[in-house]
């Protein structure tokens, strides 16, 4: 008997084999510019030298030793991640899911008493029961509704009137992914912020996405009016090796002794990494050239709208390196055709087609893209 993998992904009808930079290629010879890379996760491009030199030096010692052991590593990361929020504490995992579980679990205990969880309508925290929970879209989430917890969803300008004195939590995106590409309007994350203040509610920013320099700064909270006191970090965290963190402010309190845990997660393989990763994004800044660039590809694509390509897009939205592309005509299409011609992209929602470059991608590829853009929407009638 042999085995298959689960049909769940579908299939991309590619075999991607090796990547430098912003390009990938795959078993044909057949180069693509991508602007996929991996939904996100391998924010600074193919086989980047010094994240390799720092795979390299890290699979020389200790793979795993276990989180009960001192790990100088782990606790350089712990160190560096805690200054996002002014001095904090911080749980490692191994993906955005678990980091989203981990935010979860912790408001609840240091909430006792209270009952409302709340998230925004379009939003899109992961799979996992507690994700899921949070996650918007009934597609994803009613199938399995015996799983999940009761968690209101509102739009995110009618949180702010929504949060009382029985609100656990509230988690936002800065920036929706799945959803649709769209950026918080800063009045609206301000206003959120104050509301939960005031409530003593817990504001959680789902940065799994737009974090990591990718939107124009650090953290897109930072630009979004948030003033979170958890984090949750995952993809570009270690340019693409799996790894996630829940990041809260000290002065919010901790887990309960015990109540929490992971085997793999800050492993020192992977600590090693994004540790590197994280020194990287300040020495290049790379989150001026996430602005710049997304700004570059923003308007690119407007003026495709202007010109010729009016009667398909019908908007451009986004921040830094996280850009969505609003057509009317079905995005899956779209995505595929664009693959066809050599540029990868994924859909965000059936409309919106979402581009996520890596800081490796330069004004070169967006002009390439761009052009590859116009070339395959002229196939398109809406
Ligand atoms: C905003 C956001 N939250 C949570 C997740 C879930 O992360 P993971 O797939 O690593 O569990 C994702 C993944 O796409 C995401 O974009």
């Amino acid at each position: 008997m042999s085995g298959s993998l689960s049909g769940l992904y579908g299939g991309r009808g590619a075999v991607l084999v090796s990547g430098q930079g912003s390009r990938v290629v795959d078993s044909e010879g057949r180069e693509y510019i991508d602007f996929f890379n991996g939904h996100g996760a391998a924010l600074f491009g193919h086989s980047n030298p010094e994240l390799l030199a720092a795979l390299q030096a890290a699979s020389r010692g200790l793979w795993s030793v276990g989180a009960g052991f001192d790990s100088p590593v782990r606790e350089e990361l712990a160190e560096t991640l805690g200054g996002f929020v002014g001095g904090g504490r911080v749980f490692l995992c191994n993906s955005g899911s678990e980091a989203i579980e981990a935010a979860l679990k912790l408001s609840v205990a240091l909430r006792p008493g209270r009952s409302r969880i709340m998230a925004c309508r379009r939003a899109f925290h992961g799979r996992t029961s507690g994700a899921l929970s949070l996650t918007f879209n009934p597609k994803y989430r009613m199938p399995f509704k015996a799983l999940t917890a009761d968690v209101e969803h509102h739009n995110p300008e009618d949180l702010p009137g929504r949060i009382d004195e029985n609100t656990i939590a509230v988690f936002v995106e800065p920036v929706q992914g799945e959803g649709g590409v769209y950026p918080l309007p800063e009045g609206v994350g301000r206003a959120i912020s104050e509301s939960c203040a005031r409530a003593g509610a817990i504001l959680v920013a789902d940065e799994i996405q737009s974090g990591m320099g990718r939107c124009g700064a650090m953290l897109a909270s930072m630009l979004t009016g948030l003033d979170p006191d958890i984090i949750c970090l995952a993809k570009g965290l270690a340019g693409g090796l799996p790894v996630g963190a829940t990041v809260w402010k000290d002065t919010l309190g901790d887990f309960p002794s015990h109540s929490h845990g992971s085997t793999y997660g800050g492993n020192e393989l992977v600590c090693g990494v994004a540790v590197a990763a994280l020194g990287l994004i300040r020495e290049k800044n790379y989150a001026t050239h996430a602005a710049e660039l997304g700004a570059l590809l923003r308007s690119s694509l407007e003026q495709l709208g202007e010109s010729g390509g009016k009667r398909i897009i019908k908007g451009v939205r986004g921040l830094g390196l996280m850009v969505g592309l609003e057509l009317d005509v079905p995005s899956i299409g779209v995505v595929k055709a664009l693959q066809a011609r050599g540029l990868l992209s994924l859909t965000a929602g059936p409309r919106v087609v979402r581009f996520l470059p890596s800081y490796a991608a330069g004004s070169d590829d967006v002009f390439k893209a761009v052009g590859i853009v116009k070339e395959t929407l002229a196939g398109f009638q809406p």
